[in-house]
């Protein structure tokens, strides 16, 4: 039997430390099913992500792969993005993170649905088909970020919570909560410490407020949605999201083009590979997508709603 110790050098599972996440060589595994996960979770914990490459995943052998870490998915009910549909027969816990309305642009770095709540803790994407040229995955370390910002913004952050406001006509919120009971969606709201204001034209606003950082047990982690958002509302004008400190001031636009340029000198581009898997700790990690043309791009992805088991602090 062959050890699966992830840090003698004659390991069967070579980690590579990256700009940020490491890689992990699981070509000597003989099937995802019996890959010892033991390496993985301490690599995910050390690491905040973790790329596995060589297990060769299609999307029936990532649904399975990632059950073996959790029992509980998210749906994506209440996302952001109304167009992400199932990537897996009827299976909606299954999702594509490519297509839709925003198909082929870049995605600015950012943590999945915090924007809103519940939100999932672990993300594991998979690669079905890379783009022929760019669009990768991009991974931040939020920890490493919060560090490499100046203390005068660092301190803002501190100072002051952050609110995102979302407004919803009324076809959008009905797809968005796969509900049209406005009662049903106020419930759900409230359940999850959402504001909501019902519009007179039969549209919503749902407002979150929260810091832009979480701690985690490594320090402060800078994860949150404030830069796609600013580049939905400022640079593709559109009028349905904002991003404002808690007290309704904008947030300047030269701190984040200074946060965008710290970030980007920290981010791991994903160079997909077919059947690569991530794992990547969302308390922890930014991600976003550099933009892309090929649309044969097809990366698929589960919102673990439970941290992973053996990765404590993640
Ligand atoms: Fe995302």
């Amino acid at each position: 039997m062959t050890s699966m110790s992830d840090t003698a050098s004659a390991s069967p599972m070579a980690v590579t430390p990256l700009r940020a996440g490491a890689l992990l060589d699981a070509r000597a595994a003989d099937t995802p099913a019996r890959l010892d996960l033991g390496p993985v979770l301490r690599a995910y914990q050390a690491y905040g992500a973790v790329l596995l490459r060589g297990l060769d995943l299609d999307r029936r052998g990532f649904k399975d792969f990632t059950e073996r870490f959790l029992d509980r998915f998210m749906d994506y009910v209440g996302g952001a993005d109304n167009d992400r549909s199932s990537a897996y027969g009827d299976d909606n816990t299954v999702l594509t993170v490519t297509g839709g309305a925003v198909a082929k642009l870049a995605v600015p770095l950012h943590g999945e649905m915090f924007y809103t709540q519940p939100r999932p803790a672990a993300l594991f994407f998979c690669c079905i088909t890379p783009a022929a040229e760019r669009g990768e995955t991009t991974l931040c370390d939020g920890v490493a970020l919060w560090n490499a910002l100046p203390a005068a913004i660092q301190n803002r952050f501190d100072a002051q919570k952050i609110q995102y406001r979302r407004i919803y006509d009324r076809d959008t919120w009905h797809k968005v909560y796969r509900s049209d009971d406005l009662a049903q969606v106020e419930q759900r709201c409230a359940d999850a410490g959402l504001g909501l204001r019902a519009r007179d034209d039969g549209g919503i606003e749902v407002t979150h407020v929260c810091h832009a950082w979480l701690p985690t047990t490594a320090g402060k982690a800078f994860v949150n949605s404030i830069l796609p958002w600013a580049a939905r509302e400022y640079v593709a004008g559109m009028a349905d999201s904002e991003v404002r400190f808690e007290d309704g001031s904008e947030l300047p636009v030269d701190m984040l083009y200074e946060i965008h340029g710290i970030a980007d000198e920290l981010t791991q581009n994903v160079d997909w590979q077919p059947g690569d898997v991530a794992l990547v700790d969302n308390r922890r990690f930014m991600h976003g997508r550099r933009a892309y043309d090929d649309l044969r791009r097809d990366i698929i992805m589960r919102l673990g709603a439970a941290p992973l088991e053996g990765a404590a602090g993640g």
